[in-house]
């Protein structure tokens, strides 16, 4: 059995959770989920990042102190996970006192070493941002961007990092394993950046003008600049657990690839003599209207909304089906609703009911062997072949979005099949011909809902557990063995009926 270490970002305690944070948490347990089926020995990891300036000031506008600010927010991100069926395995907080001793360490082994040195700051700085900017930063009239929001020039002493001294390493580093990074192309981006001489990072941040963070333990004069702190999460919530290190994955949307994660991360951990992450998955940004959804552009849509109203599985299957891992996708209502009901109510719930409904009516509610086959019946088990190898084989590859068109175009040809079997119709016939292709039908349709049960565990765990349930299927042998056409329910008793995904809207499909 392998070890598979997977992590996603820390979220900010500065806002509350939104589509965006629940879209990489699901994602992240879609590849989790997987992997465990595969039988690899998981550890997934997610948590908060919570000290810095933003959330310093954000506690105190709210007239708390930050400790107290953070434990509310970060314990609201947490209750999350549950409310998303997210089988994460540990939770880090970056106050805890298990990472906290971990960036220190790291912090003294650089310094001993020469990689941190003290050195004076002088620059713009937004204090939205928490960053100092650079020329290339400011509008072509000179005026800085809104995003930065108060933008002031300082002078103060403060800690460095050498970057630069590992640059010409980690180009070759990324030109050696140019599959580093997934997309590609986004690697491609890492190396445009790196053609550019780096700069030293600023690591520290005087006392007094930031308190909430991590205190430099050669200089407690300083605290620990946020970015050096959150990254270390990754190895902090692993570092006494041998064999977890280094993950697998790291996975983090765009906006935090350049310079964080692909350029300071592995600097850091090659500084400190620590093996660096096998890789780096980049997911795209929803938006709304055509802008990143965020609490701060005001757009952001609560998860909890959604899942109250439909579920965690309608949701969950909405971010992974309708999302291309990398590129951007839209959120909206509409959009939602087009595929629950299309999708999940119409396509595969309807088929769920009308098969148990069938299997009460015409065969005692216990599943039929299937006795003659025809071409209807070759062609369903050939197209099951051939989506199962294909499904399986793109998730390898994180195309799920491709991976559930293709099971979903499966479920709509088992409607299809139904519509031309209509065992409706042959139960009524005397003829024993018709009797034995009834059964036939009945057990081709009862099958194939099994094995799509089978495929969408990763994604939609709930869902697919009440199918299973209904249709009296119990797991035996290992996922890609149950994704393979047998005749195990062959005799299993099925329920009366399930409603998998109530209709929120009338619709003009006829019922069964
Ligand atoms: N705290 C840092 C990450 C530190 S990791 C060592 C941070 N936090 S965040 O709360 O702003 O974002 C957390 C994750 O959510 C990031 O990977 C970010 O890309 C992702 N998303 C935030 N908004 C998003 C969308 N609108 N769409 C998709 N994901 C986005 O960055």
């Amino acid at each position: 059995m392998a070890d598979f270490y997977i992590t996603t970002a820390i979220d900010y305690v500065n806002g509350s959770p939104h589509i965006g944070h629940a879209y990489e948490k699901v994602l992240t347990d879609v590849i989790a989920r997987h992997r465990r089926l595969m039988g690899d020995r998981v550890h997934f990891l997610t948590g908060t990042d919570e000290h810095g300036q933003k959330v310093q000031q954000t506690a105190r506008a709210r007239g708390v102190a930050p400790q107290a600010f953070a434990d509310e927010v970060s314990a609201e991100f947490r209750a999350l996970l549950p409310r998303l069926e997210i089988s994460n395995d540990d939770f880090i907080r970056t106050t805890e006192e298990r990472h906290k001793r971990v960036v220190r360490d790291i912090l003294q082994r650089l310094f001993d070493k020469g990689d941190i040195y003290k050195g004076e700051y002088r620059g713009f700085y937004s204090t939205r941002q928490e960053q100092f900017l650079q020329g290339k930063d400011r509008n072509p009239d000179g005026t800085w961007p809104e995003i930065f929001g108060e933008v002031s020039e300082i002078v103060e002493p403060n800690y460095f990092f050498r970057l630069r001294d590992h640059q010409a390493w980690l180009v070759d580093f990324l030109k050696a394993n140019d599959r580093y990074i997934f997309p590609q192309f986004r690697q491609r981006q890492v190396m445009e950046f790196l053609k550019e001489p780096l700069n030293d990072l600023c690591i520290s941040r005087p006392r007094e003008r930031l308190e909430w963070g991590i205190p430099l333990p050669f200089d407690p004069g300083f605290v620990t600049y946020v970015w050096f702190d959150a990254l270390v999460n990754y190895y902090s919530a692993v570092a006494d657990r041998p064999g977890l290190w280094p993950a697998n994955w790291h996975v983090i949307g765009k906006d935090i690839l350049v310079p964080p994660h692909a350029v300071y991360w592995p600097i850091m951990l090659r500084a400190a003599g620590l093996e660096l992450p096998k890789g780096i998955l980049v997911h795209g940004w929803w938006l709304t209207a055509g802008s990143k959804m965020s609490k701060s552009a005001g757009n952001a849509l609560n998860p909890l909304d959604l899942i109250g109203e439909f579920g965690p599985d309608a949701l969950r299957y909405f971010l992974i089906r309708e999302m291309n891992v990398g590129q951007d996708g839209d959120f909206s209502r509409e959009l939602f609703l087009v595929r629950y009901n299309s999708d999940l109510a119409n396509d595969l719930g309807n088929l769920v009911n009308r098969s148990l409904n069938m299997t009460n009516r015409f065969s005692g509610g216990t599943v039929p062997a299937a006795g003659v086959g025809a071409q209807a019946e070759d062609e369903v088990r050939a197209l099951w072949e051939a989506t199962r190898s294909e499904y399986l084989a793109l998730f390898e590859q994180f195309q799920f979005h491709t991976a559930l068109e293709r099971l979903f175009a499966f479920v709509r040809s088992i409607n299809a099949y139904v519509e031309k079997r209509a065992p409706w119709k042959l139960g009524k016939s005397t003829d024993p011909a018709d009797r034995a292709l009834l059964e036939t039908s009945l057990a081709t349709i009862a099958e194939a809902l099994r094995l799509a049960s089978v495929a969408l565990r990763p994604v939609m765990p709930g869902a697919s557990a009440k199918m299973a349930a209904v249709l009296g299927s119990t797991p035996r042998g290992t996922w890609t063995e149950e994704l393979a056409w047998g005749d195990s329910l062959v005799g299993s008793r099925v329920a009366a009926s399930l409603v998998l995904f109530p209709r929120p809207l009338p619709a003009a499909d006829k019922a069964p």
